[in-house]
């Protein structure tokens, strides 16, 4: 791209939604945090969370927004309540521990193209038209 080239990121994420997994890590909230000041004409991203430390991922993802590289945007009165949405979710368990509802709804919302990894070596390979997912049994992080 030069210098005096439009980005077209905007446009690409226009009106698409995203399932996200490392979102909770170092990259993945200055991903989010980017996506909902700047592509805030996404539909929504979907955020795979696990249990840690004693809290469960509805907790994790309820304090996720408290955390300072989130100030702009709530500066800014970007409402990230109807963009950004919890899946319950472990790359170590099988097909991700994610519920079969879960598993329905990102099937129906989340083109192949808009699967975001940031955890390490969760591997997601797609079958012909390439609309559909096959997820793994099993993956390490
Ligand atoms: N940071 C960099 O500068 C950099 C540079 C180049 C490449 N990378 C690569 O980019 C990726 C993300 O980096 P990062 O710095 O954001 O790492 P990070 O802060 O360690 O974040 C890792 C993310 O993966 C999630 N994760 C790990 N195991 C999981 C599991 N079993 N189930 C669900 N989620 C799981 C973590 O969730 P929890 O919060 O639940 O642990 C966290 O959200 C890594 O693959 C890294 O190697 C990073």
């Amino acid at each position: 791209m030069t210098m005096t080239s439009k980005s077209n990121i905007k446009e690409f994420f226009q009106d698409q939604t995203i399932f996200l997994t490392g979102g909770s890590g170092f990259l993945g909230k200055v991903l989010i945090e980017k996506l909902l000041r700047e592509c805030y004409n996404l539909t929504k991203i979907y955020v795979m969370m696990r249990p840690k430390k004693g809290k469960n991922a509805k907790e994790r993802f309820d304090g996720f927004f408290d955390q300072p590289c989130f100030d702009l945007i709530k500066s800014k009165g970007i409402n990230f309540t109807e963009k950004v949405f919890l899946i319950n979710g472990n790359c170590e368990e099988p097909l991700l521990g994610l519920s079969e509802t879960d598993i329905d709804v990102l099937k129906k919302e989340v083109p192949m193209l808009n699967l975001i990894r940031l955890s390490k070596k969760l591997l997601i390979t797609f079958e012909p038209p390439k609309t559909f997912w096959r997820w793994p049994n099993k993956c390490q992080n």
